[in-house]
Order: C-alpha cells, then sequence, then structure tokens
C-alpha cells in the first residue's frame, strides 16, 4: 500500500540548493522504489528568508514545517549576515526552528567508512572501526539561558552574560533518549559535562547517574569535557554513544565528525516529543564554494536517509541509500572534499547522478 509523507524542504544558504536538489532527486527514486509517495513543500529560512521576508525564520517557515511529516534541512548562514542584530541572523532562525519544533534531541552519528580511511587526518589505525553517536540536548543549556545580552555597568564597561541551566526536567529527557540510543548500539554511555566547575554540570551528573538505574543494560561512564575532547582524537574507538548539553555536544560533534575526515559526509536528526523531526548534514552552508557545483551532497543524503529510518519508519529504503552511498564511494567516485590519488572527481549534481543511478542497479539485484 502506497505510504503518503509530505515534507518540507528547507534548502537555505548557499549549498544549501545544490545539495537539496540531490536529496529531492535521490527520494524521488526510493519514493518509487518502495511505494512511498512524497509530497515536498519548500519553504524558506536563514539569509534566503532574511532577503524575501526580512525575518530569518517567518511564522509561516514554521507552520509549514509543523504540519509536515518530516523536515529536510540543508544549511543557513553567509558572512554577508553576520553584521545584522543578533535576532535577524541566520543562525537565529535555526535555533528559532529547533525550539518552535521542540526538536532538544540532536543526534548526530560519526561513522569511519573504510572507503574513506585515508581522508582522516588522524593515523588510519587511529579511526579505523571508529562508530560514535553524540546525543546532544537541542534545546537549552546556554543556547537558550536566561539572562542573557550585553549591558552596561554603572562605570559605563559593557559586560556579556549568558546562562548555562539544566532543569532535571530537560536533562532526564535527553537521558532517555541516550541511553535508548545506547541500547540499540554497543550499550555504552559517555556522558560529558563539566562537574568538577560548574553547577549545572553537577545536576546533569547526578541526573544521569540515577537514569542509569533504569537501563542496567547499558555500561555509564562520565567525562569531563576537556578530558573527551583529548580522548576523542587520542583514542575514539573507546566511544559508542555520547550524551551531552548544547554546548558542549556543538563542540564536540564537529571534532567527532572530522575524525571520519570530511564534515561533509556527516547527517543529524533532531528530535522531539511530538512535532516532526528536523534532518540536516553537520556541515555548514559553504559559501566559499556555493554555486560551484563542488559541494559535497552526501552528508545531504544521508540526512535524508536518517529522516526515512527515525522520523518514517522506512529502515528498507533508508538502507536503501545509505548503500547507494557506500557503492558510489567503491566505485572511486569523490567529491573535491574527499578526493584521493587515483580517485574521479566529481562535482555535486554529477554524484547525485551516479546515486540514482545505483539505486535503479540496486533495485534491479
Ligand atoms: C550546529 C551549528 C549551529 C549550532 C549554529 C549554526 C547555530 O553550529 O548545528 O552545530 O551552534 O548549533
Ligand atoms: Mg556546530
Amino acid at each position: 500500500m502506497t505510504q503518503h509523507y509530505t515534507i518540507t524542504l528547507l534548502p537555505g544558504d548557499g549549498i544549501g540548493p545544490e545539495i537539496m536538489s540531490v536529496a529531492k532527486a535521490v527520494l524521488a527514486v526510493v519514493g518509487e522504489q518502495f511505494d512511498l509517495d512524497f509530497t515536498f513543500q519548500e519553504a524558506l529560512v536563514g539569509g534566503a528568508a532574511i532577503d524575501a521576508t526580512g525575518e530569518p525564520l517567518p511564522p509561516s517557515t514554521l507552520e509549514v514545517c509543523r504540519q509536515s511529516d518530516a523536515v529536510l534541512l540543508a544549511a543557513i548562514g553567509s558572512p554577508q549576515y553576520d553584521t545584522l542584530p543578533r535576532h535577524l541572523r541566520p543562525e537565529t532562525g535555526l535555533l528559532a526552528l529547533r525550539a518552535g519544533l521542540g526538536l532538544f534531541a540532536n543526534l548526530r552519528p560519526a561513522k569511519i567508512l573504510p572507503q574513506l580511511l585515508h581522508a582522516s587526518s588522524l593515523k588510519p589505525e587511529v579511526v579505523d572501526g571508529v562508530d560514535i553517536m553524540v546525543v546532544r540536548e537541542l534545546t537549552g543549556g546556554i543556547y537558550f539561558g536566561q539572562p542573557r545580552g550585553i549591558f552596561a555597568l554603572e562605570t559605563g564597561e559593557k559586560r556579556g552574560v549568558n546562562t548555562m541551566a539544566y532543569t532535571e526536567a530537560e536533562i532526564d529527557r535527553i537521558g532517555r533518549v541516550a541511553f535508548e540510543t545506547a541500547r540499540k548500539r554497543r550499550k555504552r554511555l559517555c556522558s560529558v559535562d563539566k562537574a568538577n566547575v560548574l553547577e549545572v554540570s553537577q545536576l546533569w551528573r547526578d541526573r544521569m547517574t540515577v537514569l542509569a538505574k533504569d537501563y542496567p543494560d547499558v555500561e555509564l561512564t562520565h567525562l569531563y569535557v576537556d578530558n573527551a575532547a583529548m580522548q576523542l582524537v587520542r583514542y575514539p574507538k573507546q566511544f559508542d554513544t555520547i550524551v551531552t548539553g548544547n554546548l558542549f555536544g556543538d563542540i564536540l560533534s564537529d571534532a567527532a565528525a572530522m575524525l571520519t575526515g570530511s564534515i561533509g559526509m556527516l547527517p543529524s536528526a533532531s528530535l522531539g516529543a511530538t512535532a516532526p523531526g528536523l534532518y540536516e548534514p553537520v556541515h555548514g552552508s559553504a559559501p566559499d564554494i556555493a554555486g560551484r557545483d563542488q559541494a559535497n551532497p552526501l552528508a545531504q543524503v544521508l540526512s535524508a536517509a536518517m529522516m526515512l529510518r527515525y522520523g518514517l519508519a522506512q529502515p528498507a529504503a533508508a538502507d536503501r541509500i545509505e548503500q547507494a552511498v557506500l557503492q558510489v564511494l567503491d566505485r572511486n567516485l569523490r567529491t573535491a572534499d574527499i578526493m584521493a590519488d587515483n580517485m574521479t572527481l566529481l562535482g555535486c549534481q554529477a554524484m547525485g547522478e551516479s546515486l540514482v543511478e545505483t539505486m535503479r542497479e540496486l533495485q534491479g539485484n
């Protein structure tokens, strides 16, 4: 029986539209192959929305997202908007989208593909076999804590303030997602905090320890964030699932991503309790290569696969896309960011065409 899905596409800025058009083509093929009927609706976010409407997240975009089954985002941001007041910046639109949809759990897998072992800046023996899932809290912590602002002191000097705060309920809900995630993986969860200095981290650690009693099959460990950063580049294979707050997760997920050689390969999923999930590559809008057909669309395509797996419960369709990605790499096809000796260099669009072709072949087999 045909399954119908309404998908909101948010191409955003920079390379966003190019990589989104590849993902759309891939979804159209997987739809035919697995009897999924996608209705795509596009909406504006980030710089594209600022240009058209004056604000980075128009209310109509949030509404369209809310009324869809899943949201696929490419990337937002461009240096031309960096001087705008904070509330008008593209990044503020993304944060408002996460908050507006209640997407408190951000899943960022960093898995080394054997084909890209040599693309990593670390030694192959250090990264070979790395398979980490970073579970980042996404709607709380210092990104959203109050008070915040730049305030004038009586002396006239300015003081910048942000607040890192978590309630027990916020910690518990991300903790449960992390324990459940670890349970489906290798059953090891490392909670990252700064409990040696920060009270908010002490509460975080205390709650994780309490929650662990409900998941006796999952082994919980704790690391301070500075040590975790060091361990990620020293011996990344020690990690299975990592759970951490918004800011630490932002930083550690970039570090984990780079273990794999290119941030251009990594997808992510942002999930809430009820609203549709948001699926997006970990990388940014790469304004330096925008419009030149040089971008790597694979993280976007893998984000579409995550959408099928986590958002739409279509694991076979997700598998098909992931297989096609592995196969194009096996055929030594590469975009510039993952290019190596004796490989064939492709642009963004040609990479998309190879994926579609490979998916058709996989269907034939
Ligand atoms: C990310 C990005 C965002 C964040 C920015 C663009 C607001 O770095 O998704 O990791 O800090 O969360
Ligand atoms: Mg980041």
